[in-house]
């Protein structure tokens, strides 16, 4: 590796920088309420991380093969329609559908600067690491922070393209999920271009079965929110005593996940000051994932400040890449 490819990586770290007390207010009134929840971005540490990238390769998770297909087939009309130079990733995660967008950008010699941004540090760092590698000359700037709170951290660049993929904007309550794309659209320069990867809303058998995988690697990944708990707020709890479960509600077209306590048992966190007594069978929801069809999604994207340029969508209809435009 020379010089020049090395130096063309910084890695911004605002996560650090968060004050410790806001993740612990959330957490104790998330614990509190009722239903009791906690924020899904505590899933994602560095073992979080990996059970993810295990759950993209599953039988029953038709979620990311679909998508990538969709990548690879609309991929070199995306990147000529929005003529990008920099490409900007929200919950960029181990970013690998995404190399089928820089592949085209390259293709197509406009391939410039990539802002991976994700909540975990550790994959940011990786991913950084393994893309500036692939692609020569490549000016990456990572940042590793919230993407509820520190979007101002993603530098000033060319003709950019942000892309939120995997369904992620799912995992956001509908109010959170607007204001969070209001968001992003005021970061972004008139004529700037925005794909969004949703899940469309499809047969309840078939999503229920894409979140209760045979080999129980969905219900790991459940459970490592509570590590999480452990290792970021010191947590006193056993993730053994807890079910995963996760069934879809119809009404709010979304898939739910929780963990339902196994026994009578007591989640202390001292630093919260914080004891919250859980009855056997009580549940903490610890993931919503909304599920969406046409309207729904272009309804967001208007309400959120965007035109909708392009609509592509597979042959069964179980995932859609929403390219959009800031007027
Ligand atoms: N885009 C990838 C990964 C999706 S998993 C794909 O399509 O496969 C969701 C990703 O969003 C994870 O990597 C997680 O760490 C990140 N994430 C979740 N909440 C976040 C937040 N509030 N801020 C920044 N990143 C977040
Ligand atoms: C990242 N996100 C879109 C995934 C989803 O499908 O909601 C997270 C996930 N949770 C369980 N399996 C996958």
């Amino acid at each position: 590796m020379d010089s020049k490819t090395e130096a063309s990586i910084t890695i911004d770290v605002p996560i650090t920088r968060e004050d410790p007390d806001t993740l612990g207010n959330i957490v104790k009134a998330g614990l509190l309420a009722n239903p009791r929840t906690l924020p899904s971005k505590l899933f994602y540490d560095e073992r979080g991380s990996t059970l993810f990238e295990q759950i993209c390769e599953l039988p029953e998770y038709y979620q990311t093969r679909t998508e990538h297909q969709l990548l690879v087939t609309w991929a070199d009309e995306i990147v000529a329609l929005s003529g990008a130079e920099e490409l900007v990733e929200l919950g960029s995660g181990a970013a690998t559908k995404t190399r089928v967008l820089l592949d085209a950008m390259a293709q197509a010699e406009q391939l410039r600067y990539f802002v991976p941004f994700d909540v975990d540090e550790t994959i940011v760092r990786r991913v950084s690491e393994e893309l500036v590698n692939e692609y020569p000359g490549l000016q990456i700037h990572g940042v590793a922070g919230d993407f509820l709170v520190h979007l101002e951290h993603i530098p000033e660049g060319g003709q950019r393209l942000v892309v939120i993929l995997g369904g992620t904007i799912g995992n956001l309550p509908a109010i959170a999920a607007e204001d969070f794309l209001t968001s992003v659209n005021t970061e972004m320069a008139s004529g700037d271009f925005f794909l969004l990867g949703v899940q469309l809303i499809t047969n309840p058998e078939r999503l229920e079965a894409a979140y209760n995988d045979q080999k129980g690697i969905t219900a790991k990944f459940n459970k490592n929110i509570l590590r999480v708990l452990q290792t970021q707020l010191g947590a006193q709890c056993n993730p053994d005593n807890f079910d995963h479960v996760a069934r879809y509600n119809p009404d709010a077209h979304r898939i739910e996940m929780w963990l339902r306590s196994a026994q009578d048992q007591t989640i202390n966190i001292p630093s919260l000051d914080l004891s919250v007594p859980l009855k056997k069978g009580e549940e903490i929801r610890t993931e919503l994932s909304a599920k969406f069809d046409r309207p729904l999604a272009e309804n967001l994207l208007i309400t959120s400040g965007f035109e909708l340029v392009k609509w592509y969508t597979d042959s069964e209809q179980l995932i859609s890449l929403a390219l959009a435009r800031k007027p």
